[in-house]
């Protein structure tokens, strides 16, 4: 049986959306709409799927960074919403955040010591001389130096920027990381060193990363089950082999086959995916990928197909594989 660290089920976050003078709720959009999903201790688990599909939202709902509309939350075998105050300040602590953003995330005041110290002094965590020890330790566990501690985050690159991200994080040991797109926003050549660190600190620190990714290729090395995101719904749920050997999703396919290949050689057919991502304030009916799917059939259009495990634990949420 595998050891399960975070349990989420039927996860919802409606946003309102208000208008008029009295701002008077005219409806909501379903950024996340019902998503259940289970990740192993020790495990990477990667979240796709295109930008606007409810994927930082759905780990902000879990980090409680933003209040969920509803479902539950099981973190390492405790129900979030029996734990008192103080047990759950606690949790959260063993959870913690790798934004998207290097730039914006890191207040340009602040020293990288002050920075890093930061989550340690919320917690209650170490004396003032256990934090500066901490700090340098941390610095050189993400392979930067003792001595940057006491410089500004505008001095140093974005890998690097990324690199304080992930010390600030892991300062305060968690147990789970989620990373946020952490290596979107930077060049190409310093994306893999990223995600080595990311790796090797994984193995170091018997880290379990929930991996949120707009792009299969960037999840495909550091992924050990991969989840496809569609407009708040995850629609495919594998390990990693079997989805990218044989990916069953209409949606899914189309996002593979936007994946570059190595050989250029190899027969690659390409699948254009038409539109944009529908609005989620108004989703279309049925299975929302129905009107940029090319196997749409009548029931589609109707009725919403559930996410259904099809075979050694591959899931996946389309009328095509119901017999
Ligand atoms: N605070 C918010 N208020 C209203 N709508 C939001 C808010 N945050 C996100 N959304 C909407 O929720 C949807 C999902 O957003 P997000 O979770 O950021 O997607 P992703 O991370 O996959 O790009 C989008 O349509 C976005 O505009
Ligand atoms: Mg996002």
């Amino acid at each position: 049986m595998p050891d399960v660290l975070l349990k989420v089920s039927h996860l919802k976050k409606y946003f309102p959306i208000r208008a008029g003078l009295l701002q008077k709720t005219v409806g909501y959009v379903k950024a996340v709409d019902d998503v259940n999903l289970e990740i192993n201790r020790g495990e990477t688990f990667g979240l796709v799927g295109e930008s606007g599909c409810g994927k930082s939202t759905t780990g902000r709902s879990i980090l409680r960074l933003i209040e969920p509309t509803s479902g539950e939350i099981q973190f390492d075998g405790r129900d979030i919403h029996s734990l008192s105050g103080a047990q759950m300040r606690g949790m959260y602590r063993d959870m913690q955040l790798v934004f998207q953003d290097p730039y914006a995330s890191l207040n340009p005041r602040k020293t990288i010591e002050k920075l890093i110290e930061e989550p340690m002094i919320i917690h209650n965590m170490y004396t003032p001389g256990e934090r500066k020890k901490k700090v340098h330790e941390l610095l050189e566990l993400v392979g930067l130096n003792a001595y940057h501690a006491s410089r500004y985050p505008h001095e140093f690159s974005g890998g690097q920027r990324q690199r304080i991200g992930i010390a600030r994080a892991l300062g305060l040991q968690p147990k789970l990381v989620i990373c946020d797109e952490p290596v979107s926003a930077l060049d190409v050549s310093i994306q893999s060193q990223v995600l080595n660190l990311l790796k090797q600190l994984q193995q170091q620190l018997h880290l379990t990363y929930m991996f949120i990714a707009h792009d299969l290729s960037v999840v495909k090395h550091i992924s050990d089950r991969v989840g496809v995101m569609y407009l708040g719904r995850i629609v495919e749920l594998s390990d990693k082999k079997s989805l990218y050997e044989k990916p069953l999703h209409p949606y899914t396919q189309a996002l593979l086959s936007a994946v570059p290949v190595a050989n250029p050689n190899a027969k690659h057919e390409r699948i254009i995916l038409e539109g944009d991502v529908p609005s989620p304030a108004n989703p279309p009916t049925g299975c929302t990928f129905h009107p940029r799917c090319s196997a749409c059939m009548d029931i589609c259009r109707t009725e919403r197909p559930v996410l259904r495990d099809i075979g050694d634990g591959h899931m996946v949420a389309c009328h095509l594989y119901n017999q």
